[in-house]
């Protein structure tokens, strides 16, 4: 079969998605297809149109590949891609409408507030803060609405700590949520089809515990897959998990992160609709202990993406 492995872009995960790249393009070689690798820019269409692949391997990160952007243009186009498609993709890569979603479902997620650059610039956003954190207690997370890696997620232990944090998330998206801090156990479940892999558990070093970025360079966290935890909690987080990703209607795979709180309630932070797959990620690591291997894993990804097209061309009209 002819594929095109779409990977790099130009979101700021764009190392992470070349390593993801690199990593299908072998398996699918391995696996006996033809492939070429697109960097997706200006010429993306007229490249896709010159290739006319059979699938196209979506492993890209972040806006422009993770946010549905590139999976319009593939429909457009009429080539069977992986992964979540447009409406999920568009869900997921917001965090504050993803979250409204997992609300709205009963799932739990740690209690937050919203706004974009525009109430701030021109609405007066800062003379709500006072209220804001008198809602949300302390401490809390502020994190850009639509970026991956951890990038310009900030801890502010007190009022004072929230400026900063403001303004560091501000400078990756136009949109930031104040959230809840939850005190617990760092997880991730990998979703395939609508099953759940084993779960991953992230265990930062002490130092870096409170400095989320630090803690996504490599070798700073120690990842344990499966997780320990009681058959009930994990039952509970893997039902959170699945849950959630069939609110936000994905299809194929995705990695839901979440934390387990003391109190033991899994609490849903995020989707990540494309998840990274290089030979350090959560998701290939989950497939692993599940006993599927990376060449497996995309050959079931690459399966699930013609399923899709099939059943869409079934319907009706
Ligand atoms: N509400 C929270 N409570 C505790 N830790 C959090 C919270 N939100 C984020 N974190 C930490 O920051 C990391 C990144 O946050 P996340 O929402 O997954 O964004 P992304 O992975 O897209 O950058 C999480 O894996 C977790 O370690
Ligand atoms: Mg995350």
């Amino acid at each position: 079969m002819r594929a095109v492995v779409l990977a790099g872009g130009r979101s700021l995960e764009r190392q992470v998605s070349l390593r993801s790249g690199a990593r299908v393009e072998d398996a699918l070689r391995s696996l006996g297809h033809e492939v070429v690798r697109l960097d997706p820019a200006a010429d993306l269409v007229r490249r896709l149109k010159q290739e006319r692949p059979e699938v196209a391997f979506i492993a890209l990160h972040g806006p422009g590949g993770e946010d549905g952007t590139v999976q319009e243009l593939l429909e457009i186009l009429g080539i069977p891609y992986t992964g979540p498609g447009i409406a999920a993709c568009v869900r997921c890569m917001d965090k504050v409408v993803a979250k409204h979603e997992i609300r709205a479902a009963g799932i739990p997620t740690p209690d937050w507030v919203a706004f974009n650059a525009t109430a701030f610039r021109e609405l007066g956003a800062a003379d709500a803060l006072e209220e804001i954190e008198a809602q949300l207690d302390f401490p809390l997370v502020v994190k850009p609405a639509s970026q991956g890696s951890s990038l310009g997620v900030k801890f502010a232990a007190s009022p004072e700590d929230v400026p900063e944090a403001l303004v560091a998330a501000f400078s990756y998206d136009d949109r930031v949520l104040l959230e809840r801090y939850v005190r617990g156990r760092e997880l991730a479940v990998g979703i395939l089809e609508s099953d759940s892999l084993p779960i991953v558990e992230a265990v930062p070093k002490q130092e870096d515990f409170f400095n989320f970025e630090a803690r996504y360079e490599i070798g700073r966290t120690t990842y344990l897959c499966p997780a320990e935890l009681s058959e009930p909690e994990a039952q509970s987080v893997q039902d959170a998990a699945r849950r959630t990703y069939e609110t936000l209607g994905c299809e194929g795979f995705a990695r839901v992160d979440l934390m387990l709180a003391e109190d033991g309630e899994p609490q849903v932070l995020e989707v990540n609709a494309i998840p990274g797959l290089t030979d350090t990620s959560l998701f290939p690591q989950a497939a692993e202990a599940a006993g599927l291997s990376f060449e497996d894993l995309v050959g079931r990804i690459v399966t699930l993406a013609f399923e899709r097209r099939r059943e869409s061309a079934a319907l009706p009209g």
